[in-house]
């Protein structure tokens, strides 16, 4: 089969032909109809993820049809259409993973070839209202999305919502949730398009976060949030902690802009305010994301699609930071 691998850091994916994976017992095998990438896939090929393994093929999402199950499952599963959810051994408890978690797509080979061999487990029929590009589309940042803004953020109709850089692919589906909730929702970006974009979605405002002063436009134009979600981290999120409400919280996913960060004690303490970690999610996680992306007919927002042999292109324009929303991999068929 055609396949992206990574032989080494700091080097294009090579596509190249690949032995076919056959599943064992408790596996099926997918036929991809697409992919896409997440800034893991990113990180991973600048060398900026811990215990990278080589040769490995990345890819967390993807959508595809069963078309071979392992000895002890049903054949009757041979046919459907079903997604991918990358969580691989999350473990027993809702709170966090357990140590054996894992994401799909390094040290697993993941999505970026013809075919993926995944747990029975990590298969879910494909929302019947998805194309294949918008399937593939939503496995990671969707459930990322939808741990942080409600299993931990606790997202109602009754928020003010922040989501910022709104061009990333968790931030457009925090988006998209907290609108068909009816909360209200303030954006920033790094680009007026996407802002207006946003906006498109039903974002009520955006900001630029690269004016030193984003912080007291929000507070002018809108007033204090109740709820933060954020994947940049760095001093945007310091200046998250100036806009949050009494008693408001903040999710935090990612930290695209930097780690280490300053935090006032004496202002979350008086404040009543929330520090909260969110990572990817848990299968009732997973399910009850498939559930409201059906029940509320949410379609990814779709930057753009690459054939596989192009993938490099793709990451090429994910490290220039030019997309809004999912970069889609389409799999020769
Ligand atoms: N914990 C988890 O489970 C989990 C899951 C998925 C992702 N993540 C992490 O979350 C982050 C976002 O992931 P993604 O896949 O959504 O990435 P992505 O699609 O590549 O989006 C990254 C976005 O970050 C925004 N950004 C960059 N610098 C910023 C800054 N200084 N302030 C505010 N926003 C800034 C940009 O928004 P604009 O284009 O609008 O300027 C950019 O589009 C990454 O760090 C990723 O590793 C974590």
């Amino acid at each position: 089969m055609k396949a992206a691998v990574l032989h080494q850091v700091k080097a294009p994916l090579a596509i190249e032909d690949v032995p076919e994976p056959s599943p064992r017992p408790g596996e099926v095998l997918i036929e991809l109809r697409a992919a896409a990438l997440n800034r893991r896939d990113y990180w991973i090929t600048q060398g900026l993820y811990p215990g990278i393994k080589v040769p490995c093929i990345l890819g967390s999402d993807g959508a595809g049809t069963v078309v071979e199950v392992g000895s002890d499952i049903s054949t009757r599963l041979i046919g459907q259409e079903v997604v991918i959810n990358p969580g691989l051994e999350w473990g027993p408890s809702e709170g966090a993973q357990s140590t054996r978690f894992r994401i799909l797509g390094m040290p697993d080979d993941g999505t970026f070839a013809e075919y993926v061999v995944v747990p029975l487990s990590n298969v879910y029929p494909k929302p019947p209202h998805l194309s294949w590009h918008e399937a593939a589309a939503l496995p990671l940042a969707a459930l990322t999305a939808y741990r942080a803004a409600f299993t931990q953020g606790e997202l109602t109709a009754a928020d003010r919502v922040l989501v910022t850089g709104i061009g990333g692919g968790v931030a457009t589906f925090v988006l998209q949730y907290s609108v068909a909730v009816r909360a209200e929702v303030l954006v920033t970006s790094s680009a007026q398009e996407k802002i207006e974009k946003a906006i498109e979605l039903g974002a009520r405002s955006g900001y630029n976060y690269t004016d030193p002063q984003w912080d007291e436009a929000v507070l002018e134009a809108s007033g204090e949030v109740n709820l933060a979600v954020d994947g940049a981290g760095g001093k945007g999120f310091e200046k998250i902690l100036k806009l949050l409400a009494p008693g408001g919280r903040v999710v935090t996913y990612g930290v695209t802009a930097g780690a280490k960060v300053e935090i006032p004690l004496n202002r979350l303490f008086w404040r009543q305010l929330r520090i909260i970690g969110s990572t990817m999610g848990s299968p009732r996680d997973f399910e009850r994301m498939l559930d409201f992306v059906t029940r509320h007919l949410i379609r990814p927002a779709i930057d753009s699609v690459f054939p596989l042999d192009r993938i490099n292109d793709g990451l090429e324009r994910m490290r220039r930071g030019e997309h809004f929303g999912k970069i889609v991999i389409e799999i020769p068929h």
